[in-house]
């Protein structure tokens, strides 16, 4: 729990940004979500992020996609004064929204429609299988029909003799996870920096998609 406490705090927040500039990997990471944003037309143009952090991805989004306005949730003012100076630019399109993913019902706190959801490397910290699949399930319920879910985070190799924290699991459990919250054709977009010999908590991340279908794709009422 310690390190959810400390991203409260203001200069454990900046030096985790310092820390944790895009490498090239992660920045493989980004390009392959806004290529899947790009891939599937949104039925809102709107874009939420869970877990803002300092707005790396926010920032990417919004410097290529000129047509969505985003908002980004974080339960971390310090993180939220980060982002908000990053995105600086972009302020017109921009909303930021203190929120925590697991006390209450954060998806009150936000604008509507949503026609994507995207997050990295945070529903991990969330620190439970069972918190992430909730926060997949509110997230289903928050969607427009058509819309999509992007989780690119920390998961479990598949075969491995370390521990994981428990908000890490495999990726079979996440796309199970997705479908029991009620979306469909779940996939995984790419697996970045795997290590299974000498694995630190940097490392074994992957990007899940998942849609909210639209009326065509729901059954007889
Ligand atoms: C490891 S950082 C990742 C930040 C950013 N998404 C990135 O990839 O650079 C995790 C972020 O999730 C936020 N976070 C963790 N637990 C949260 C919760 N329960 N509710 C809302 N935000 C949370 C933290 O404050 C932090 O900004």
């Amino acid at each position: 729990m310690g390190v959810l406490h400390e991203f409260h705090d203001a200069a454990y927040a900046q030096d985790w940004a310092n820390r944790f500039t895009p490498s090239p990997s992660r920045e493989a990471l980004f390009a392959r979500m806004l290529q899947a944003l790009r891939e599937h037309p949104l039925p809102a143009l709107r874009v939420l992020e869970l877990g803002t952090g300092p707005a790396y991805f926010a920032e990417r989004l919004l410097r290529e996609r000129t047509d969505l306005a985003y908002e980004g949730l974080d339960f971390s003012r310090a993180m939220l004064d980060l982002a908000a100076e990053r995105l600086q630019p972009f302020a017109s399109r921009v909303t930021l929204c203190a929120g925590d993913l697991v006390q209450g019902d954060w998806t009150t706190a936000v604008q509507r429609p949503v026609g994507a959801i995207v997050s990295t490397w945070a529903l991990h910290d969330l620190g439970a299988e069972e918190l992430t699949a909730k926060v997949y399930a509110d997230c289903h319920r928050l969607l427009e029909p058509g819309g999509i879910l992007l989780n690119g985070d920390f998961v479990k190799p598949e075969v491995t003799h370390h521990d994981f924290e428990p908000g890490r699991f495999t990726v079979p459990r996440h796309l199970e996870r997705l479908a029991e919250a009620g979306f469909s054709r779940s996939q995984c977009l790419g697996y970045w920096e795997q290590e299974l010999v000498a694995p630190t908590t940097a490392h074994n991340y992957a990007c899940l998609l998942a849609f909210k279908d639209g009326e065509e794709h729901e059954g007889p009422h």
